[in-house]
């Protein structure tokens, strides 16, 4: 199968994913995959899964000056692999950022959010001029746990009820990264 088409999207490019910015014709594809990922996602994240909640978030995430929305998509067909948004960005002497993310249950467990992180640390490092990123995950996520520690996040520490998830404050570790600790990383296109 022909390669899509990821010249005129990609923010930046991998081996076998790129990432680009969320649009609105993506509502039913990221809404589809988000119920088919449920058990996936929960109770660790709930993302948009109806067009309308989808339009709402994605809007935000294309305007809000203080966030930025990434699709990991794939280099063989296009399709959407999971998402991973930079939320609370600071600038001024912090210059850093809180990740979301979620990867969608037909593409999970493939290496490719490990990679799409990694271009997504290419484009937050690069083009945003951002030089820290965080990741706070509760204890028991193991699978973000593992995510982070790929991608060359260290543990900073531990702070007791940090989130409002699912109902109930939860406990969070605290993962991050520094432009420094990632080095030269770089993705084949960044705009
Ligand atoms: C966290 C999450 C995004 C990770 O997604 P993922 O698809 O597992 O991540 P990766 O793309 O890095 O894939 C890693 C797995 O693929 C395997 N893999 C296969 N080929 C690989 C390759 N070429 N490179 C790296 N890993 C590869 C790894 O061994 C690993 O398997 P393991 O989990 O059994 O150890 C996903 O588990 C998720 O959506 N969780 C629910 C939502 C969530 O917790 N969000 C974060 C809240 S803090």
């Amino acid at each position: 199968m022909p390669e899509t088409n990821t010249a005129t999207t990609a923010l930046a490019l991998g081996e076998r994913t790129f990432v680009r910015h969320f649009r609105p014709e993506d509502a039913e594809e990221f809404t589809a995959s988000a119920r088919a990922s449920r058990d996936l996602h929960r109770p660790w994240l709930f993302p948009p899964d109806q067009p309308d909640a989808y339009a709402a978030y994605a809007d935000r995430l294309l305007r809000d000056r203080d966030r930025a929305g990434y699709l990991v998509c794939s280099r063989f067909d296009g399709r959407i692999a999971g998402f991973i948004n930079i939320n609370n960005i600071v600038h001024g002497a912090l210059r850093g950022g809180a990740l979301g993310y979620g990867a969608f249950a037909h593409a999970a467990g493939q290496g490719l959010m490990s990679e799409g992180l990694r271009l997504v640390m290419a484009h937050a490092f690069g083009p945003l001029g951002l030089h820290r990123l965080e990741a706070s995950i509760q204890p028991t996520n193991t699978g973000s746990i593992g995510l982070v520690r790929r991608a060359g996040f260290r543990l900073e520490g531990f702070s007791p009820d940090f989130l409002f998830i699912d109902g109930a404050w939860r406990d969070h570790e605290r993962w991050a990264i520094t432009s420094d600790m990632a080095g030269g990383i770089t993705a084949a296109t960044a705009g």
